[in-house]
């Protein structure tokens, strides 16, 4: 192998062993540099005869050229590897799954509440909505709640700021009750309504949160008894729990918008708490004075009220014992009910 040839053959190893560009153009330098070993031979030319200087032109020219395309595709290939690795980096795998939303679901109290209003509707109640924020009036005093009256502070009660027309000061309904009130005073009865929503009391523990959903009930007209309200709501549960096979029991109590009153509780069936009673609902026989408040005679009009906490219904319905559950946004615990 002469000189050159040996030449060339060293620069391909030395620019396949480039691991990288910058080291490519170091090899590079090493024969095309301007004290490259092609270029010192191009240098020593002027010292030969002008035929030998032709002769050995064309051989260092050929020479020269075989460095530069050995070159070339060495700068191609570490580009193509180069942009080979940066697509297996950002590498998209079509036939992995989606990573989209999942599809949301209903909360189980508002399935509960779903549930009611269906069951309701279904015998011929009205389903009404009100506001939040209350009057003391609505809430507490047309429903024969009177000021200083100890029974008040049965519901302990998130008062906020500002006034009402008399000057007292506005509350977070502590019930659905003031909903007798306002659905009986703008309509004619006979009076069947339910009304859920939304309730505030200053409570928590297991079975009690600071904001909560009950559903009113009133059925007001010329004959509707106490024996009504039993048969309405132990329909009503047994709908609702897709079973006859309940323990229900109506016990004696107090509210002041109701005579006689009772408290209504149903015992756990399923889970932790099974056979345990929990309370689900007030009721009773309207007041008449509360009956005077909605603008109607109590000679002439009677009837029943109910209401029933949708979280405790929840409770029953699912064998939850902790109704904090429903309000920590745990998606583990609320996926199940979907
Ligand atoms: C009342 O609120 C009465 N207004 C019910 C009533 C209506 C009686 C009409 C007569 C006629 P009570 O305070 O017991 O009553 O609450 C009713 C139901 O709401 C309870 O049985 C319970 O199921 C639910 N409840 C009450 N407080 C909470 C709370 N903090 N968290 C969750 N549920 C509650
Ligand atoms: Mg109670």
């Amino acid at each position: 192998m002469n000189s050159l040839e040996q030449i060339v053959s060293v620069a391909q190893a030395d620019f396949l062993a480039a691991a990288d560009a910058a080291a490519l153009e170091n090899a590079k330098a090493k024969y095309l540099g301007k004290t490259g070993q092609i270029t010192e031979l191009m240098k020593g030319l002027g010292k030969l005869a002008p035929e030998e200087k032709k002769a050995q032109g064309a051989l260092i020219n050929a020479a020269k050229g075989q460095i530069e395309a050995a070159l070339t595709a060495r700068r191609d290939a570490l580009a193509d590897a180069q942009l080979q690795q940066r697509l297996n980096a950002e590498a998209i795998d079509v036939t992995l799954p989606g990573r989209g939303r999942a599809p949301g679901g209903i909360h189980p109290v508002m399935r509960t509440w779903e549930r009611v209003e269906a069951i309701f509707r279904s015998i011929g109640f009205d389903v009404a909505g009100g506001p939040e924020i209350e009057t003391d009036w609505t809430n507490f005093t047309a429903l024969n709640s009177p000021e200083n009256h100890p029974a008040r502070s049965m519901q302990d009660t998130f008062y906020i700021e500002g006034n009402d027309s008399t000057g007292k000061p506005l509350l977070l309904r502590t019930h659905t009750s003031p909903m007798q009130v306002r659905y009986a005073r703008s309509h004619q009865p006979p009076i069947k309504v339910i009304a859920p929503g939304r309730t505030y009391r200053v409570d928590s523990d297991a079975t009690h949160s600071p904001m909560f959903h009950q559903v009113e009930g009133l059925w007001i007209a010329e004959n509707i008894s106490f024996a009504d309200l039993k048969g309405v709501y132990l329909n009503f549960v047994k709908a609702f729990f897709e079973t006859d096979d309940l323990q229900v029991r109506f016990r004696p109590s107090y509210f002041p918008f109701t005579e006689p009153s009772a408290e209504i509780d149903i015992a756990f069936g399923s889970g932790p708490l099974k056979g345990r009673w929990l309370e689900v609902s007030g009721s009773g026989q309207v007041h008449p004075t509360v009956v005077r408040n909605f603008g109607l005679d109590p000679e002439k009009y009677i009837g029943f009220a109910f209401g029933s906490g949708l979280e405790r219904l929840t409770m029953l319905r699912y064998g939850v014992n902790d109704l904090r559950l429903f309000y920590e946004g745990d998606l583990r615990f609320l996926k199940q009910f979907n």
